[in-house]
């Protein structure tokens, strides 16, 4: 299948970043948000990212004009119609990416491919409220994009192989690494690493350690490169408490239960890095 232009709906932290990667590797990109600050910020984002890589010598200025040149932003998901591939990467939450999914099928032409950057919610449900659930997949980026190799490709009940394998060649051409993983709440990453996050939570709710200390061991203990409750600052508390419901939802089963800490801290508007506060404080 020839793919030109891919259209990322969401600009926050994943869709630029899949949008960079993108027009980095010779797509042209549209990028989507609904709010034009956020398309504005995701824009900004890439551009400021794309001048350190030149900085540091690891890109030429002709390659980040090239990029930037690709990238065109969007407000609108009617845009969709002159897209090859639509990556969504809106908030986690089965009932806004299901509306925003029937409206993209409205409007993406036959050929097109529907994938979403969805961290845990069923590619199946996603796919059942379009017209082509054959050429509906889950393609799960890992953040920081443009540094972290892996993308879960995730099929529907539905999913043809000519869908399958589209994606799949799309994510050798980002210069990612594809794992097949099947439609099951959390696939492999956040089943894994969403209940570490969550139980590293409940050591601090229940005052087994500050969050600094509880991040120091996993990091001079384990190696991990950030301590769980830094990198739950940084996926988004918001994002890891709708990844805690789905699995709490999808297994019925009490371990997944989202620790209440978590849940009071996002009530609060606490959602980590892109708030400026969560378990940690940050300036900008
Ligand atoms: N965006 C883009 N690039 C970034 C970045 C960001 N937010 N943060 C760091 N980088 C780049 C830097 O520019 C640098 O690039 P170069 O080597 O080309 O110069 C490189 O990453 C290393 O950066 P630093 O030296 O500043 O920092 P570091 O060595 O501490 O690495 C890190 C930063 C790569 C983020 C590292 O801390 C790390 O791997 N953390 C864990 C990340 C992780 O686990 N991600 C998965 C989250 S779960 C998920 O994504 C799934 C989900 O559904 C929730
Ligand atoms: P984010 O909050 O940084 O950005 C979401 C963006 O989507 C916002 O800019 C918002 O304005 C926009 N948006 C919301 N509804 C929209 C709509 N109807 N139409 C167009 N734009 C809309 O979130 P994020 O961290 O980038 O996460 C996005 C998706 O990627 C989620 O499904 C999340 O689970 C998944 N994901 C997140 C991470 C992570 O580490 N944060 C990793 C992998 C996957």
């Amino acid at each position: 299948m020839e793919m030109n232009t891919i259209m990322v709906v969401g600009a926050g932290q994943m869709g630029a970043g899949i949008a960079q990667v993108c027009a980095q590797s010779g797509f042209n990109v549209l990028l989507n948000d609904m709010n034009e600050n956020a398309l504005e910020k995701g824009l900004s984002g890439i551009e400021k990212r794309l001048l350190r890589a030149v900085e540091k010598g690891k890109l030429t200025d002709q390659e980040k004009s090239d990029a930037l040149e690709r990238i065109n932003g969007s407000t609108a998901l009617e845009d969709a119609k002159t897209c090859d591939v639509v990556i969504e990467a809106i908030v986690e939450k089965i009932d806004v990416k299901t509306k925003v999914f029937q409206t993209l099928d409205e409007h993406a032409p036959p050929h097109a491919i529907l994938a979403t950057n969805t961290s845990a919610l069923p590619i199946t449900e996603i796919a059942a409220v379009t017209q082509r659930p054959e050429q509906v997949i889950g393609m799960h980026f890992m953040n920081p994009v443009p540094v972290m190799k892996l993308v879960e490709i995730i099929r529907g009940l539905q999913t043809s192989d000519e869908t399958y394998a589209a994606i799949d060649q799309l994510t050798h051409a980002l210069s990612k690494t594809p794992v097949e993983v099947n439609d099951s709440p959390g696939f492999v990453s956040n089943r894994v690493l969403m209940p570490m996050i969550n139980e590293a939570i409940y050591t601090v709710y229940e005052g087994v350690a500050t969050p600094e200390d509880v991040d120091t061991v996993m990091k001079l203990g384990m190696n991990h490169p950030m301590g769980p409750l830094t990198l739950a600052d940084f996926i988004g508390l918001d994002t890891c408490l709708y990844i805690m419901e789905v699995l709490h939802d999808g297994f019925g089963d009490s371990k997944y239960r989202p620790c209440p800490l978590l849940r009071k801290y996002v009530h609060a508007g606490w959602l980590g890095k892109k708030s400026g506060r969560g378990f940690f404080q940050y300036e900008d």
